[in-house]
């Protein structure tokens, strides 16, 4: 059977391994047997897919019920494209991320660092017809995690893409310019393509900015492609 989506592998480097050394929690969560291709069918590249009717737009997770979350409001916006450039459309993104003291709004953070009620750290958007999307937020905190001593994660907003059909998930990370934390994270490293993974640092955009109101970050995602956004293997 011909594969419907086929197309060109990453070039080595570009994507994070399944097993990245530095990265402790990769080691036994890898697949430690060759994985099998199973080539798509238009089934699970066209449908079913999720839509803004069934699955409501959250695009603010600034406030809860009109109450301000403690921080730096920011604006994120930006494009999701193919290789070519081509804008993908109703691309459900989630997204989620620690709150501005780097706790997450979940019980199995045990981060001493305070929770904000007025923050749970979820949104849901969709790419409109040029592929664009946007949210408001609470700029995130660094917080430690176990994977070395003294590990810091960089300050970051996880996000999950899905397509024209379930089975179509795609998941990364972004980072902020100028984190110093950058530099001695696994995660960002996984990736070791240098360039490769510069495309998960947004940019500060002042068209984005808002005056009065938040600081604007941009970050694009390509789907694959020479310019392909480093995705994590889920
Ligand atoms: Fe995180």
């Amino acid at each position: 059977m011909t594969d419907p989506t086929a197309y060109r592998r990453p070039a080595p480097g570009t994507q994070p391994p399944l097993d990245a050394p530095a990265y402790g929690s990769t080691h036994k969560r890898h697949p430690k047997q060759p994985l099998l291709r199973i080539a798509h069918t238009l089934t699970e590249t066209s449908a079913p897919r999720f839509t803004a009717d069934r699955y409501p737009v959250q695009g603010d997770m600034s406030q809860v019920n009109g109450k301000a979350a403690l921080g730096e409001r920011i604006i994120v916006a930006g494009r999701v494209t193919d290789e070519d450039g081509r804008p993908q459309r109703g691309v459900m993104l989630e997204v989620w991320q620690a709150n501005a003291s780097g706790r997450y709004h979940h019980p199995r953070d045990g981060h001493d660092a305070p929770l904000d009620p007025n923050f749970e750290g979820r949104a849901r958007v969709f790419t409109d017809e040029d592929g664009r999307y946007s949210f408001v937020s609470i700029k995130p905190g660094a917080y430690p995690w176990r994977n070395h001593w003294n590990a810091w994660r960089p300050i970051h907003i996880h996000f999950g893409l899905h397509g024209a059909g379930f089975a179509q998930r795609m998941i990364t990370q972004m980072y902020f310019p100028g984190d110093p934390l950058l530099e001695l994270d696994p995660v960002f490293h996984a990736t070791p393509d240098r360039a490769a993974r510069e495309r998960l640092v947004s940019k500060f955009d002042l068209q984005v900015t808002k005056p009065e109101w938040a600081l604007g970050y941009r970050f694009d995602i390509v789907l694959r492609g020479r310019e392909a956004t480093p995705f994590e293997k889920a």
